[in-house]
């Protein structure tokens, strides 16, 4: 039923843990099934340096939110928003239909993750506006 690339992130998942000093936070809920999803970035010069990821949630969730990190570590900020659902799923060979709901929660987690550093960014800058 699991492409052995899932098999594999499920059992060794990469990049599990959190970020304390984060640039950008993500949390997503699976409005499926409840599971929950936060993803942690640590931007340098526009490029994601660090990533980790924990997930309460199935298997297949698990296993997502590992390839994403994967996906997602030294990319541009524009590059990572350009991950999609879909990605995720291909580059794990595939879910089964029934599970693709919970591959959705790594896309929208990195998403979130870096919408809440632009929106942390986007108040520096303007602090430093208000400064001038
Ligand atoms: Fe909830 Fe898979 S069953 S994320």
């Amino acid at each position: 039923m699991y492409s052995e690339k899932v098999m594999e992130h499920f059992s060794n998942p990469r990049n599990v843990g959190e970020i304390e000093d984060a640039d950008g936070v993500g949390t997503v809920g699976n409005p499926v099934c409840g599971d929950l999803m936060t993803i942690y970035i640590k931007v340098k010069d526009n490029i994601i340096e660090d990533i980790k990821f924990k997930t309460f949630g199935c298997g297949a969730a698990i296993a997502t939110s590992s390839m994403v990190t994967e996906m997602a570590m030294g990319k541009t900020i524009e590059e990572a928003l350009k991950i999609t659902r879909t990605n995720v799923a291909d580059e794990l060979e595939g879910l089964p239909p029934v599970k693709m709901h919970c591959s959705n929660l790594a896309a929208d987690a990195l998403h979130a993750a870096i919408d809440d550093y632009k929106k942390r960014k986007g108040g520096e800058g303007e602090e430093k506006k208000a400064e001038d």
